[in-house]
């Protein structure tokens, strides 16, 4: 290797990294974040994306049709080695699609996830979350691993009586969850897909022998059952909404309630005003970042930011330096639900902006605010440098949370 191609290879910023403060963009993007609002990053395999930054540019091109979600395209960038095949070998839905063909399944879930069918679920949360707290104190409990005992369970739950899907499955769900998401290599990645993808298989042909209640149930009798879906395209689509449906917001109760505890004046003010907790959902959200590294191809030429994004160029999102950008957050590092943070991109923007957004802002607000009303000592049992997180290529969020009240 000569000295020149050294010295480039270190100027190029690594994509993704892992953080070093679990609610803080990784040190190691700060070049990225006194950049340019688009610049050029280096994937595991060498590759080289580009990495968008800027607010502006953000949503530009998060809403511009010329960016293709299609994970099956082979310039399709990829985040890691262990995510190297399952993309490929399966289409997946929503997420990996582009329109009309993403807009027609988006339109048959849409009706289930309004802010109305949101509310109305409102007190089943509440039950949970109460039902969930009472077991972590019972007979005097003091302290719990918040993740297994809390973070994760709520969104299970509700996720479980939405779709129809039995919670006594839980463990066997959660477990492959958790290898599709952070599995050590391929090979688990793509095992845990085909084994969620064969148990709701095999749920989807039980359900229609004897139906139950839930969303699957009625996308079985008005869409299987009439001709207008198969089988495989509801076993995608069930597969995404388990799995976006408890991964994502398990890590956000958990890590939204250890960003919590380590900035104890911000807490304080939350506890004597809970109306300020939609506000502080919103400014966690826009803080933590936790889906940091949206994914895309660009199929057309793209003039944005100052450059041109070419057909069959990869394109990466820096969701958490986007959402601390200075120009629209100003001290983007303060944790200040005093701010307007509503135009984030922490849940996406344009036509994949996530679908579940209402049930996760209300899963957050009942979890996180009943928490800290319930268990007012409540604090990590472990040092901080003993807590572990999830690495920088997956959702971000806690492993394990120990706590003690
Ligand atoms: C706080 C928790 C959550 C976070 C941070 C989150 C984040 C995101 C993000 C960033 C996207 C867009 C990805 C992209 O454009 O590449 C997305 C899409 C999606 N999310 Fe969420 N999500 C959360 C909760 C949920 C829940 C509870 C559900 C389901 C019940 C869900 C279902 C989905 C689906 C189906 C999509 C794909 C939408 C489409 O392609 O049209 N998410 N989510």
């Amino acid at each position: 290797m000569t000295t020149e191609t050294t010295t480039e290879t270190t100027e190029t910023v690594a994509f993704p990294q892992d953080r070093t403060c679990p609610y803080h963009p990784p040190a190691g993007y700060r070049p990225l974040a006194e950049g340019p609002p688009l610049s050029r990053v280096s994937l595991y395999d060498g590759r080289s994306v580009w990495v968008v930054t800027g607010h502006a540019e953000a949503r530009a091109l998060l809403s511009d049709g010329r960016l293709s979600s299609d994970r099956q395209n082979v310039a399709f960038p990829v985040p890691s080695a262990r995510f190297a095949g399952v993309a490929r070998t399966q289409r997946a839905a929503l997420l990996g699609m582009d329109d009309p063909e993403h807009q027609a399944q988006r339109r048959m879930l849409i009706p289930s996830f309004t802010l109305k069918r949101t509310a109305e679920l409102r007190p089943r949360i509440q039950e949970t979350v109460d039902r969930l707290i009472d077991a972590m104190t019972a007979g005097g409990a003091r302290e719990a691993e918040l993740v297994g005992a809390f973070a994760l369970p709520v969104p299970s739950m509700v996720i479980c009586a939405l779709l129809g899907v039995p919670y006594e499955d839980h463990e066997f769900f959660e477990a492959q969850s958790r290898r599709l998401l952070r599995g050590p290599g391929p090979a688990d990645v793509e095992d845990a897909r085909d084994r969620i993808n064969a148990y709701l298989r095999e749920l989807i042909g039980r359900k229609r022998v004897t139906p139950g209640q839930g969303l699957l149930d009625e996308l079985i009798a008005e869409r299987l059952e009439t001709g207008r879906t198969d089988v495989e395209e509801l076993v995608s689509i069930a597969a995404i909404l388990l799995i976006a449906g408890h991964e994502t917001t398990a890590n956000m109760i958990s890590l939204g309630t250890y960003t919590l505890l380590r900035h104890p004046e911000q807490l304080a003010e939350l506890r004597s005003d809970p109306s300020l907790l939609p506000g502080a959902v919103e400014e966690l959200m826009r803080f933590l970042s936790i889906a940091d590294g949206m994914l895309r191809v660009a199929t057309e030429p793209v003039e944005v930011g100052g450059v041109v994004i070419r057909p069959e160029d990869g394109v990466v999102f820096a969701t958490s330096v986007i959402n601390r950008d200075a120009a629209v957050y100003p001290d983007p590092d303060v944790l200040d639900w005093h701010r307007p943070a509503r135009h984030h991109v922490a849940f996406g923007f344009g036509i994949h902006q996530c679908l579940g957004q209402n049930l996760a802002r209300a899963e957050m607000e009942i979890a996180l605010g009943t928490l800290f009303a319930r268990l007012p000592g409540l604090r990590p049992a472990v040092a901080p440098e003993e807590i572990a997180f999830t690495p920088g290529d997956t959702i971000q969020g806690m492993l394990e949370l120990p706590v003690t009240w």
